[in-house]
């Protein structure tokens, strides 16, 4: 039997765009990997077919699990045999934001490859990721990835450092298709048109990109060690960038509850606070540990669920995945 950790994923801004004819929205989002994650145990017995074994009674147990699906298609891209049984110790809230599910795929995906003793190339293992949900290929990469598409074209980011952060997880499940529909109908009310939203989106990314020190020097041409206060930053010039989830104008007005818990979380000292993809989680990113850890403890005295943790770096990612 082979275990695996499965974490979840924030959102850092997503700017939702047109809707495409295959039913899909063009989007455009930075995810960025957190320790908090459910447990995945993979085992291959004699025999056929796929089991799920999961006591939590919102995981589906048939072909619609995410991980019954990446199964099915990497037994069959692999050309492999035998009976799979896939045990879930869900810790992680279900239909969160946080990509739970997905997460979940990936970590079978990689933990049946380990049980076979047999690797699918990586642009093999992208393909069926991206097949499964458009949430999933960012947990092949880790640490802090770009998504666009319709968020399974992943580009690894130039990794923020680990951030101390507080997630708050209301007991509300939002359905993700059921908040695009709701923006679709909400459209007229925004400002920007769909692909001026993504343009925003994509300008805000490159002026960030290109203030950072991806090679080691400013573009200011000082040498990277040669700069003071530079180190650490890189999140708040994200933030100053102008990031913001779309989905907040769409979901906050459903669940009115949930802005006051983001207003929290800046009022207990967050530098950055938003809903994570369609919710209905929602985090604050802090300077230290003892600011999160003071707010989710405001946050649990006022009976909302919420832990402090912190973001993954990519390494951090994948040291910890096994
Ligand atoms: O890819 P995933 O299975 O997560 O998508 C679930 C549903 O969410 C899709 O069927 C679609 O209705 C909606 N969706 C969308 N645009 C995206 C991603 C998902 O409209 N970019």
């Amino acid at each position: 039997m082979l275990t695996v950790r499965s974490f979840a994923k924030i959102n850092l801004g997503l700017a939702i765009g047109p809707l495409r004819p295959d039913g899909f929205h063009e989007l455009r989002t930075i995810y960025q990997t957190i320790a908090l994650h459910d447990i995945i145990r993979v085992s291959v017995t004699r025999g056929v077919g796929i089991e799920i074994r999961c006591p939590d009674p919102r995981v589906p147990k048939d072909q619609s699990n995410t991980c019954y699906r990446i199964v099915e298609r990497a037994m069959s891209a692999l050309k492999a045999r035998g009976r799979v049984i896939i045990e879930i110790e869900k810790r992680l809230p279900v239909q969160g934001g946080l990509g739970g599910a997905s997460g979940n795929a990936v970590a079978t995906l990689l933990g049946l490859e380990r049980a076979l003793k047999k690797a699918l190339p990586d642009a093999e293992r992208l393909r069926i990721a991206a097949e499964v949900g458009s949430d999933v290929p960012l947990f092949l990469l880790g640490g802090t990835v770009l998504g666009v598409g319709r968020g399974e074209e992943v580009c690894p980011l130039p990794d923020l450092p680990a951030i101390p952060c507080v997630v708050a997880t209301p007991d509300i499940a939002v359905s993700t298709p059921k908040a695009f529909a709701d923006w679709d109908a909400h459209g007229a009310l925004t400002p920007a048109s769909p692909s001026d939203r993504l343009l925003m989106f994509s300008r805000n990314m490159s002026a960030w990109l290109n203030s950072q020190d991806i090679y080691g020097r400013a573009s200011s041409g000082v040498p990277a060690g040669k700069r003071r206060g530079r180190a650490g930053t890189p999140l708040l010039d994200l933030v100053r960038a102008g990031i913001e989830n779309d989905f907040e104008q769409v979901v906050f007005p459903q669940y009115p509850e949930l802005r006051e818990v983001k207003r929290v979380l800046e009022l207990a000292g967050a530098f950055y606070a938003s809903l994570s993809g369609s919710g209905a989680a929602i985090y604050g990113l802090f300077a230290s540990r003892e600011k999160a850890g003071k707010a989710a403890a405001r946050l649990v005295k006022m009976g909302i669920p919420a832990v402090a943790t912190a973001s993954l770096t990519r390494r951090q990612y994948w040291r910890k995945f096994r």
